[in-house]
């Protein structure tokens, strides 16, 4: 694997955060770059060889125009176009060849287990990732913020950091053996 890829959104922070350590947890094993997905590229580069994408739970999944709208309109998130984001990002990007490990994650507002368990942001990611022709390399994970501008939760960072690192341990020994 030459490349890994991040690609988040994020209204307040949280996602980006979780993001930058997730990179640079992949980063031990793998140069890494980290992009919003207002900036992302239009085709995912021949050189990538694990894409890692995630944003938050807004209204049980994915952040779609109407709940970025609420995010600054409700809660004072500064977000330049609200048109666009992750879920439109992969709708429209197009993977040189099929079977690219990916894996999603998201971030939700900690609460209680059975609450948590009806979001599905990652999950839609994951459905999205699947049309792309991608190959999920790991179960996504999930990161909590203490409420719907965070910050995060203590350790969630640290967390996100160990999990890239071993995202990217997992790719390597796949494509070793
Ligand atoms: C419009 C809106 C809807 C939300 N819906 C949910 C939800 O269904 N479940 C949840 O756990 N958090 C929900 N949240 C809280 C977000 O998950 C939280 O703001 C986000 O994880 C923070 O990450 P960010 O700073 O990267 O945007 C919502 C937030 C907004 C603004």
């Amino acid at each position: 694997m030459t490349r890994a890829l991040v690609v988040y959104e994020s209204m307040f922070g949280n996602a980006r955060a979780v993001a930058q350590a997730i990179a640079d947890g992949l980063s031990a094993t793998v140069p890494t770059d980290v992009v919003a997905a207002a900036e992302a590229p239009a085709e995912i580069p021949a050189d990538v060889g694990l894409l890692v994408v995630g944003g938050p739970n807004h209204a049980f999944s994915m952040p779609r125009p109407a709940t970025r709208q609420s995010a600054v309109t409700q809660h004072g998130a500064d977000v330049a176009d609200t048109s666009r984001g992750l879920r439109e990002w992969l709708a429209a990007v197009h993977a040189p060849t099929r079977g690219l490990p990916a894996a999603a994650f998201d971030t939700r507002v900690a609460g209680h287990p059975a609450l948590t368990r009806m979001d599905h942001a990652a999950r839609a990611t994951e459905k999205l990732l699947g049309k792309l022709g991608t190959r999920v390399a790991a179960p996504a994970e999930h990161f909590a913020v203490a409420d719907t501008r965070g910050p995060l939760v203590a350790g969630e960072q640290d967390r996100a950091r160990r999990w890239g690192r071993e995202l990217a341990e997992r790719v390597h020994t796949t494509a070793a053996s």
